[in-house]
């Protein structure tokens, strides 16, 4: 597969990442397909999708135990991506960046991971009672303790709540100014796909600009953009997708023709090419600094997606898909 390089410091990986979430978190399913997950890891890396991104919350913790039992044997062959900063309680999830909290975090994620030492660390969300330097200061000496070789940051699209007129990665940037003061930033992590684009204006040019790397996030579209998803069918209650407002019944049925798009130009490159590699090979095409992780619990969705390293889409694809409609349904 092809290489890419994450950041200043040069950590390559395969361009197409394994987004370890729905193994544990989030999605119908996600607690029942222990073996199945760790076939799924297994064969990203013997496909070169080295970038194995999790975080401590998701599970909680049960990700990163479930990505140990692969690393203990593999290690070598993975770029190991994980979060710190949230907490997963009863009924809520908080934020916190105390410095102390975040040195025994590492130590736990160190621990489950089966490692001892994680290729890129990143910042799942800003405490807002702990100032972002001192939380950062503390990411910065586990580098130098050589717990950590990257640090990240993992954005804040604040959907809702917005000022009018401000744009959505706006409160990120202004982190990204500050934490940079204090050590640098190798990668942003960011929702970004084809029904999602948000991050190309602002977001995805700033990190380009300093040679940061750029991990996309959700780049199907939580699987709506693989056209495997039927409108009306329903999501499990503990799916996240049974509260987002783009997967209702009627808002799968609005956005169709985005799908339909994706299907036309996956035509267009040969019969066994999908909407969701096409989906990839747009994200792939944003930028050399810029790695998919897309997230599967599946070893043949991750076979699938491997696939779209080698999609080269064209100009014409690229304003085929510039010109599809809008999405339907947001937060905002
Ligand atoms: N930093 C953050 O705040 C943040 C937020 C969200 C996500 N993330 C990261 O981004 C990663 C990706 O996001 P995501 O997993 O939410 O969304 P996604 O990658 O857009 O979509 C994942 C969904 O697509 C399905 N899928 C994957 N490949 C497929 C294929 N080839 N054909 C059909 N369906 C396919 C998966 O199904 P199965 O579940 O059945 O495998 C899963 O339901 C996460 O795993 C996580 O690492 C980070």
């Amino acid at each position: 597969m092809e290489r890419r390089t994450i950041g200043a410091t040069a950590l390559s990986v395969g361009a197409v990442g394994l987004g370890c979430m729905p193994m544990s978190w989030a999605y119908s399913g996600s607690r029942q397909r222990g073996e199945e997950s760790l076939r799924t890891v297994h064969r990203a890396l013997d496909l070169g999708s080295t970038l194995l991104d999790t975080a401590d919350m998701y599970g909680p913790f049960t990700n990163e135990l479930l990505l140990g039992r692969v690393l203990k044997e593999r290690r070598r062959e993975a770029f190991v991506s994980t979060k710190v900063g949230l907490l997963v309680g009863e009924q809520h999830i908080v934020a916190n960046g105390r410095p102390g909290y975040v040195r025994r975090a590492c130590d736990a994620s160190l621990r489950r991971l089966q490692t001892d030492v994680i290729d890129l660390y990143q910042l799942h969300r800003a405490d807002p009672e702990v100032p972002i330097e001192e939380t950062w200061g503390a990411m910065a000496e586990l580098v130098r303790a050589g717990k950590v070789r990257a640090l990240g940051l993992c954005a804040v699209g604040v959907r809702g709540g917005r000022r009018p007129g401000a744009g959505l990665y706006d409160a990120t940037l202004r982190q990204l100014r500050r934490v940079q003061q204090v050590f640098p930033v190798s990668a942003v992590q960011a929702e970004l796909s084809v029904w999602s684009p948000e991050a190309l204006r602002e977001l995805l040019p700033w990190c380009e600009a300093r040679g940061i790397g750029f991990l996309a996030a959700m780049p199907l579209g939580n699987g709506f953009l693989t056209g495997t998803l039927t409108p009306g069918e329903g999501f499990e209650p503990d799916d996240m997708r049974a509260r987002h407002p783009r997967f209702t019944a009627e808002m799968m049925a609005a956005n169709q023709p985005i799908v339909a798009g994706l299907r036309r130009i996956a035509a267009r490159h040969g019969p066994d090419v999908t909407p969701g590699q096409v989906a990839l090979a747009w994200v792939l095409a944003q930028g050399r600094h810029v790695v998919p992780v897309p997230g599967a619990k599946r070893a043949r969705w991750v076979t699938e997606n491997a696939g779209a390293a080698d999609l080269r889409l064209t100009a014409a694809d690229l304003a085929e898909v510039a010109g599809l409609p809008a999405a339907q349904g947001s937060w905002d």
